[in-house]
């Protein structure tokens, strides 16, 4: 049975993007064969952390939207060659092309499209998992990702800003009946206290969370230019990571 599991935070930058992709890796990394979406139209960026070239691309999700190809046609194998394990990945990523931002929000596109794609992907590729990478907010792609997950994780950084919106989400995904609703909290500063801040946050939302990811300046550094997990498979940013990957399978 394959599962579709959504990556969400109602901010912008919480680190959505790195959990999505490094999530993929450590599944791939015990042999599952993984799909991720960039449903971040809007603003797309997870290909960077994949290190897709942007010459490789021909169709994207947006060609699939506007009836140009297939799902299936708009993936791209991004298995790092350092994986092993012997799982794949396939990315659909979205168009950084100006012009093609600009197309979706002035003509916007089919959303219901969106769903006979992830499964059109799902099948053609006998995935095990399909992640959907979101873009920060409630949109309409986002709440239909949402609908179809068997699993969805919110990450959110220990910052009051975060706080709010972190429970718009919470209280949508629970109305949508998600099955498998985890918090992600990103970004933890060494000086704050793990346990306390896992029992203020599932306090405060009612919602289990799954992992707390310290603060790293090693992945800071990394910049996206790479998969943390596969540069630094012992580093215990990994191994929060690793733990999320197995929750969200279970
Ligand atoms: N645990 C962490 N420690 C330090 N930096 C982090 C951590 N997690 C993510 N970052 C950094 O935060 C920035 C934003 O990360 P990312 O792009 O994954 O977030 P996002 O939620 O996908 O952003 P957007 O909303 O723009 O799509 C990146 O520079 C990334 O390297
Ligand atoms: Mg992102």
């Amino acid at each position: 049975m394959s599962r579709i599991v959504s990556i969400h935070s109602f901010r912008g930058g919480t680190g959505k993007s790195n959990t999505s992709a490094n999530v993929a890796a450590l599944l791939a990394a015990q042999g599952r064969r993984v799909g991720v979406v960039d449903t971040d139209i809007l603003s797309p960026g997870i290909h960077v952390l994949f290190g897709l070239d942007q010459d490789r691309v021909g169709h994207c999700l947006n060609s699939y939207l506007w009836g140009q190809a297939t799902m299936p046609e708009a993936a791209y194998e991004v298995t790092p060659p350092a994986l092993t394990g012997g799982g794949r990945i396939w990315l659909v990523p979205s168009s950084v092309a100006p012009q093609d931002i600009a197309r979706v929000m002035h003509d916007g596109y089919d959303v219901a499209r969106l769903g006979d794609g992830f499964r059109a992907l799902v099948d053609a590729l006998d995935l095990d998992v399909l992640i959907l990478d979101t873009h920060p907010g409630l949109n309409e792609e986002t709440l239909l990702a949402i609908a179809m997950s068997d699993a969805l994780a919110i990450v959110l950084r220990p910052d009051h800003q975060d706080y709010e919106g972190t429970q718009v989400t919470v209280t949508v995904a629970r109305k949508l009946a998600v099955p498998t609703m985890v918090l992600v909290v990103n970004k933890s500063p060494a000086v704050f206290d793990e346990d306390e801040v896992r029992e203020r946050v599932e306090k405060a939302y009612e919602c289990r969370v799954a992992t707390v990811v310290p603060h790293s300046d090693e992945l800071m550094a990394l910049s996206s230019a790479g998969l943390f997990a596969v540069e630094f498979p012992d580093h215990p940013v990994t191994d929060r990571y690793r733990a999320l990957a197995a929750d969200l399978m279970a």
